[in-house]
């Protein structure tokens, strides 16, 4: 890892936190001597944002921006609604060819991709910690999640299949065979703008379906970069560009998606608010849907809990990413009998936390995405302490270029306070003091989202009681371990708001498949 950061710091000599600003502010970073590297991705000044065998997009141009200093690094075009028509047109044929392929040959391809993947894993992590604003390691670690998924999928290619089940019927077969859906939609969000779609479109390939992308807009350098790198893959197999289409855009594009009959399958994850409209514009057409939201993740600590586990863990789990995974760790419930301890402990842990530029190998900590990201952080700060909490450590904007904000821990508030309740994507971890279990667990339970949850404890008895019908009803149930980083041999998702989704893998192959009996 240490040698990935040196390579890092050698493809990106950015310059240092105090470091007079680049002399040109207004240009494109792109344009720039030392971000020539971006070039290795087949990006340019302005890029085409559609790709369906050929590149294009009649659509706005949006100029995407580094967080850390929120300088421009370059633009793509968008697509409008004629190019979305022509996509899906296009898509659906060449889903005739792919469905026609056998699986494991599909899986060849797939196999490709994961290579050509890896080839270019520090520059297109790179990109992601330019665009996104994540630390370079977590780029290049989400760059290495679609090649994992991509590695699984190449099995799973060989393995996936229906029973032979015993007919009442004498002389008869009951079969249970699985077939590809056909065209499945993948919008992602901006936390995550490679593993994602990678989870999605690696498992929703070799099934035999054809993939059309759209990504957050803030991030379509990522999303061009990384369609430039399949479409490469599947035009040196001679196969159509369309069996991977990308459309990059907006509200409208996404409304398209979630209205169109013809989208099989539409993979959303997002914002809960959004998720929530897609599903019932999905659900009007009786479509098939798989809705990943965001947020309320939790982590219990009981009276005997291994506390050199927790505070990495805790520390990990609510700042890593910026607070900005979907598995980020907001509420922390500790037993009264700890509490007073593990909020000291952690306000020390928090303030060794190295802030600073994304590429910067010594960083842990970078900024948050987006300037209204700051907003609403300031926002939840205040609304914390109108309610009742008090700041411990961080809660304010850090003066620096970039959407840089405190790392916070907020104490002192009611399980059921508004805002513990309320999703906000930033940095902030609610300290929340507890007496027995079954009232913890029953906190833990009563937020409207299920994605995450973790318990620290010794007791086993607790642990299976945390695991079984009573204990979190949330997707992801973890033993001792933080509430992020999820892996991809299992099914991602959770349930309740939170969509009921899952992703990437275990079974969940079977949700980009339609079951014939
Ligand atoms: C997300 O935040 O959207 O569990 C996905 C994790 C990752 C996946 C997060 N592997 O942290």
């Amino acid at each position: 890892m240490l040698g990935l950061r040196r390579a890092f710091a050698a493809l990106l000599p950015l310059p240092r936190a105090g470091s007079p600003p680049a002399a040109a502010m207004s240009t494109l970073l792109i344009s720039q001597e030392r971000y020539a590297w971006l070039r290795e991705l087949g990006l340019q000044e302005e890029n085409p944002g559609v790709y369906n065998g050929r590149w294009g997009g009649r659509g706005q141009v949006v100029t995407t921006y580094c967080p850390a200093n929120n300088e421009p690094i370059a633009s793509v075009r968008q697509g409008n609604l004629e190019d979305y028509e022509e996509t899906v047109k296009k898509a659906k044929e060449a889903w005739k060819v792919w469905a026609d392929i056998p699986a494991p040959k599909r899986g060849e391809i797939v196999r490709q991709i994961g290579d050509a993947l890896r080839q270019k894993i520090k520059v297109l992590g790179s990109l992601v910690s330019l665009e996104m604003g994540k630390i370079f390691v977590e780029g290049v670690g989400e760059v290495q999640e679609y090649v994992d998924v991509c590695d699984y999928a190449v099995g799973l290619s060989r393995m996936i299949g229906g029973p032979i089940l015993p007919s009442e019927r004498p002389g008869h077969a009951l079969i249970e065979q699985w077939n590809p859906v056909g065209l499945v939609g993948v919008i992602t969000a901006f936390n995550f703008p490679v593993a994602v779609y990678g989870w999605n479109s690696a498992i929703a390939m070799i099934c035999g379906n054809a993939c059309l992308w759209k990504g957050a807009p803030t991030t379509s350098l990522v999303s061009v970069a990384v369609t430039k790198i399949i479409a490469k893959v599947l035009e040196d197999n001679k196969l159509p560009g369309a069996i991977c289409s990308l459309v990059c855009g907006g509200a409208d594009i996404g409304t398209a998606m979630a209205r169109d009959e013809r989208m099989d399958l539409l993979s959303f994850t997002g914002s809960t608010k959004v998720g929530k409209q897609v599903a019932l514009m999905v659900q009007e057409r009786f479509g098939e849907c798989m809705v990943t939201c965001l947020w309320f993740n939790f982590v219990l600590v009981f009276e005997d809990a291994d506390l050199n586990l927790v505070i990495p863990s805790a520390l990990f789990a609510s700042v890593g990413t910026a607070g900005q995974r979907c598995t980020t760790a907001r509420r922390l419930f500790l037993h009264e009998s700890i509490h007073d301890e593990v909020v000291t402990k952690l306000a020390k842990a928090y303030a060794q936390v190295r802030i600073g530029d994304p590429w910067d190998p010594d960083t842990l900590y970078g900024p948050l995405h987006t300037k209204e990201a700051v907003k609403m952080f300031l926002d939840a700060v205040e609304q914390a302490k109108q309610q009742g909490g008090s700041v411990v450590c961080g809660g304010k904007v850090i003066s620096r270029p970039g959407n840089y904000v405190e790392p916070t821990i907020v104490t002192g508030l009611p399980h059921n306070a508004p805002i513990v309740h309320t999703e906000t994507f930033a940095p902030i971890l609610y300290v929340l003091k507890f007496k027995e279990e079954e009232e913890v667990f029953a906190w833990n339970n009563e937020v409207k989202q299920g994605l995450s949850s973790s318990i620290f404890t010794k007791d086993l008895g607790r642990i299976f009681r945390w695991l079984g019908p009573k204990g979190s009803d949330c997707g992801i149930v973890n033993v001792n371990i933080p509430t992020s980083g999820a892996e991809i041999g299992g099914a991602f998702g959770g349930e309740k708001h939170t969509g009921g989704g899952r992703e990437s893998g275990s079974d969940s192959w079977k949700l980009y498949m339609r079951r014939s009996t």
